[in-house]
């Protein structure tokens, strides 16, 4: 178990490739996040290893369905042994109660969190949907079903973090994409905080991909961040 904020993202397309940048990468010094493309592609095999590997794991799967089977998803990667966990909190407050109560209360449990709104949601999209209010209104009042739901905190943008954390103490936790350390490349992310940025504003963890990931020593990049927070 690392004490480590920055979780790296595996964006791989295959086991191998997020095999190899993870070997190059210390346990203790961060987690990682298998997404979509890679848990779609190589299974579960590949949490387990890196997991037996010692590091923790955050599965990044944004679970959204009817209550009873997110539970059972959770509870199948409650049994892989993964660190982190997300669902999306537009599936409603008893989903996520239920999602709640099905990885447990041991003190090793994982920590169950919630995507809000995606950030790649602009307000065409929003409207087209059928939601009503303002982008902001509305991450703030999932955040808040999300707490109220037993979740341990929230995915939210580093613009976010510092109006979340007005309204949630330090143990909800928000963990943060789209962060850029100085003078690196912004790639497609847009409204980029640095990690000590993020930081400042709330942000519990921060999830950096490309600036680790793409470095041509991914040790050194992480070690370049980790002296940016001292
Ligand atoms: O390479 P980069 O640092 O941009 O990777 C960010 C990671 O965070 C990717 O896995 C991306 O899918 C994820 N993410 C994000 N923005 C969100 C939610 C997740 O960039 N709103």
């Amino acid at each position: 178990m690392s004490d480590s904020k920055i979780i790296v993202a595996l964006d791989y397309p295959t086991a191998d490739a997020a095999i190899a940048l993870a070997n190059q990468l210390d346990p203790a010094r961060c987690r990682l996040k298998i997404g979509k493309e890679l848990f779609t592609r190589s299974g579960p095999k590949v949490v387990e290893l890196l997991v037996k590997q010692g590091f923790d794991i955050f599965l990044d799967l944004k679970y959204h369905d009817i209550p009873t089977t997110v539970a059972k998803a959770c509870s199948a990667a409650t049994d892989l042994g993964v660190w982190m966990m997300n669902v999306h909190t537009l599936g409603g407050g008893a989903m996520m109660t239920t999602a709640r109560e099905a990885i447990g209360n041991t003190s090793d449990r994982p920590t169950l969190i919630g995507v809000t709104l995606l950030t790649s949601m602009d307000q065409q999209t929003f409207d087209q949907i059928g939601l009503q209010g303002s982008i902001t209104d509305t991450v703030l009042r999932l955040a808040k079903l999300a707490k109220e739901s037993g979740l341990d905190g929230v995915v939210c943008s580093a613009q976010e973090a510092s109006q979340l954390r007005a309204q949630h103490d330090d143990d909800f936790q928000l963990i943060t994409p789209g962060i850029r350390p100085a003078n690196s490349k912004q790639g497609d992310q847009h409204r980029t905080m640095t990690p000590a940025e993020a930081l400042a504003a709330g942000s519990s963890y921060l999830v950096i991909g490309r600036p680790i990931t793409a470095a041509e020593n991914p040790m050194a990049a992480l070690r370049a961040i980790e002296e940016s927070l001292n």
